[in-house]
């Protein structure tokens, strides 16, 4: 285990730092981005189901020959592959696509409005993690109430709930609600999809001498949240894993926290709903 690693509630180290590969879409971006990110000290990655991108996430990992031992592998179940069946079925053909035996976490992507729903999928998750074929299961874009459900309906505590947050969704009072549950969170879209011309954080990036995209990564490795970049770019690769080496002053992260708008850059998990075949119903 390194320094930025960090202990989900059943043991396992998660890095703090994974790259993000959501619409990292062809072999060479794909073989280009992880040898990079590899070379520059990340060992988690990043997919889902949904992105149609786990075969070239897996042969990069194949060509470069990586230890698998040494990194972390995430994937998502997606939205027409929730409930127990499907679950296993999906789960399996994700294996195969990344040429591995074993996920260290299994998320659901996206909850739905759908109890019952959830609850299959989480028991076919939980028998996933009992078997061995999973070090970890979570969640992505829970709110409280689908936390609630699941802890009722399951019996296994999810180990991250993987949610956007950057300055503008800061989900402080979820992150309160995850911390008092043993959750850990992770930052989707931590850089805001590329929206880094917000002027307070341009202005810390000049006060600490850093790039706004380091800015705003380590207000949330500073706040104890794991963050998954993405990009394809050597260069961005680079500078989004150099933020251990500078620390943010207090009144800084407030300056931070005090950006939110409430203004999601996809779904709103609240009302976001879909039928068992994937397709929007919100
Ligand atoms: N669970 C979920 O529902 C969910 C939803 C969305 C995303 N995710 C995961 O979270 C990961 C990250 O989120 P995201 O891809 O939506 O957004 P993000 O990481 O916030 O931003 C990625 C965008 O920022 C650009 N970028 C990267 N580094 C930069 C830098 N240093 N300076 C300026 N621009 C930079 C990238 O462009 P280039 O690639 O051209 O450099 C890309 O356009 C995804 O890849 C995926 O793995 C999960």
């Amino acid at each position: 285990m390194t320094n930025h690693d960090i202990l989900l509630n059943n043991g396992v180290a998660m890095p703090l730092l994974g790259l993000g590969v959501f619409r990292t879409a062809s072999q060479e971006e794909m073989d280009h981005a992880v040898q990079w990110a590899w070379e520059a000290g990340y060992r988690s990655f990043d997919t889902a189901q949904m992105y149609g991108n786990e075969d070239l996430l897996g042969n990069a990992l194949q060509t470069l020959a990586l230890p698998r031992r040494q990194f972390f592998l995430t994937s998502k179940i997606n939205l027409g592959n929730m409930g127990y069946r499907r679950v296993l079925s999906s789960f399996q053909e994700s294996l195969d696509r990344l040429q591995t035996d074993h996920l260290d976490l299994l998320l659901i992507h996206w909850p739905g409005q759908q109890r019952e729903r959830l609850a299959d999928t989480w028991r076919a998750m939980e028998e996933l993690y009992s078997a061995g074929k999973v070090r970890a299961i979570g969640v992505s874009n829970f709110l409280p109430r689908h936390l609630d459900w699941l802890a009722e309906d399951g019996t296994v505590v999810p180990a991250v709930n993987q949610v956007e947050r950057n300055p503008q969704m800061n989900q402080n009072h979820l992150l309160a609600f995850c911390r008092q549950r043993g959750i850990q969170m992770e930052a989707w879209s931590p850089l805001r999809r590329g929206d880094l011309g917000n002027g307070t954080v341009l202005g810390l990036a000049e006060k600490y001498c850093r790039t706004p995209a380091q800015i705003v990564l380590r207000w949330n490795v500073q706040s104890g949240v794991a963050v998954i970049p993405k990009s394809v770019h050597r260069e961005r690769i680079l500078e989004n894993a150099a933020i251990f080496d500078f620390t943010l002053e207090p009144e800084d992260m407030s300056l931070l926290d005090g950006l939110h708008t409430g203004r999601h850059t996809s779904h709103d998990p609240e009302t976001f709903d879909f039928d068992d075949e994937g397709n929007f119903l919100t």
